[in-house]
């Protein structure tokens, strides 16, 4: 029988956080906590889809329904599959787990489905699949929710080679429908920059303006309620080593929802508009901080959270529990702030003492996970008798 697993990283932010929202740079790394899926085609005569042993429930599974919606179609003869999910990244607390999700199941859908090309020369080149999504095709498509047709898209050459196996998995594409998936399930509204960096891995770079100095990814667009917004994604190698150093994220426990928070802040500068001065200084904290990444000057990136999380607490979006493990991880950090949306979730201190800081955290209430840097992206970790879904028959 079948089987593929493909895993996928989760994110913090380290600056930007916000900001990102008014067009200015945000910076995310992957962590080494990750999700993990596997699938595996179900036994004649049982239930066509299965999730963690359960039948299939789309409301409970928005991000795989959708996938499901795109790449597995069961109108178009796809057989049953079960699917499990694992891993220790905490759901709803800012660290990216519905995107590792998303982008893993996208991977693993694909591998279990194979894919056509034009050529076979370069699997990992875009121009030369005939059928799937990336950023260099026309890309509007595959954000709509409705079209079921589209993941057999042609780009008009003949359809010659079908290749299964784990090279048919692309981190472009996985990232591509993690940020569409996450899309549709949160009503329209997400940026890329989580299912970027858990696609990708190690550290993303998301802005309004190409950026120069980091290696530009490529361009996303979304069509929200109220407009379109552009999106440019670039990775950040970080050419100093990182070895030493350690992420230790701090989990307050308290839900706060993502649109609530950037409601607050959108409400703040409404009332005063003079207030978008706040916004550009985290922009120009972010870029001093992206710099000290790049210099490997870690003291320095670890001043730029602080002062980033001063920003923020003057926007409103901190609250007590988060500033409680914060300044618990001070004293034995270079630097501490808020990660993700705030008013509750997660808090991330850069430094060289992890078991320390994560006492101190942990002391103060909060619940601890430590990663280094330089995290892989999308992984393919099993990969045999593929595909499931043989499109080529
Ligand atoms: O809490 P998270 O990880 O979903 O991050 C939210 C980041 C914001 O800048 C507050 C919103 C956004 O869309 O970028």
């Amino acid at each position: 029988m079948g089987r593929v697993t493909a895993s996928a990283p989760g994110k913090c932010i380290l600056f930007g956080e916000h900001a990102v929202v008014y067009g200015e740079p945000a910076v995310a790394v992957a962590i080494e906590q990750r999700i993990s899926v596997t699938l595996e085609s179900v036994k004649a005569g049982e239930t066509p889809w299965k999730i963690g042993g359960m039948h299939f429930d789309a409301k409970k599974h928005p991000h795989v329904q959708a996938l499901r919606n795109r790449l597995w179609q069961t109108s178009q003869n796809a057989p049953g599959l079960t699917i499990q999910v694992t891993g220790d990244i905490p759901p709803a607390s800012g660290l990216g787990s519905s995107a590792a999700l998303s982008v893993a199941a996208s991977a693993a859908l694909r591998c279990a489905r194979g894919r056509w090309y034009t050529s076979t020369d370069d699997l990992q080149n875009p121009q030369t699949w005939a059928e799937g999504y990336a950023s260099t095709l026309e890309q509007n498509d595959v954000y709509t929710a409705e079209n079921r047709e589209i993941s057999a898209r042609q780009t008009g050459s003949p359809m010659s080679h079908y290749v299964v196996g784990k090279e048919v998995a692309s981190l472009d594409e996985s990232a591509l429908l993690g940020h569409a998936v996450e899309a549709v399930a949160q009503g329209g509204r997400a940026s890329p920059m989580d299912a970027s960096t858990c696609s990708h891995g190690g550290a993303v770079l998301l802005s309004d303006a190409i950026e120069s100095d980091v290696d530009y990814l490529y361009t996303r667009q979304l069509t929200m309620e109220d407009g379109e917004r552009t999106w440019h994604l670039h990775s950040v190698n970080l050419p100093h080593s990182t070895e030493g150093l350690y992420l230790v994220i701090g989990n307050t426990g308290v839900y706060a929802p993502t649109s609530n928070q950037v409601a607050k802040v959108a409400a703040a500068i409404e009332a005063k508009p003079g207030r978008i001065k706040e916004i550009q200084t985290i922009g120009m904290i972010a870029r001093r901080g992206i710099q000290s990444l790049k210099d490997g000057d870690f003291e320095a990136v670890g001043r730029a959270m602080s002062e980033n999380q001063i920003m923020l607490q003057g926007l409103g979006v901190s609250c007590p529990e988060l500033e409680t493990l914060i300044r618990a991880a001070a004293p034995t950090s270079l630097g501490a702030k808020l990660t993700g949306a705030g008013g509750g979730g997660c808090m991330v201190a850069l430094t060289r003492h992890p078991k320390q800081t994560s006492e101190a955290i942990e002391l103060a209430g909060g619940r601890t996970l430590i990663s280094r840097f330089g995290n892989a992206g999308l992984t393919i970790d099993v990969c045999e008798n593929m595909p499931l879904w043989d499109t080529a028959q």
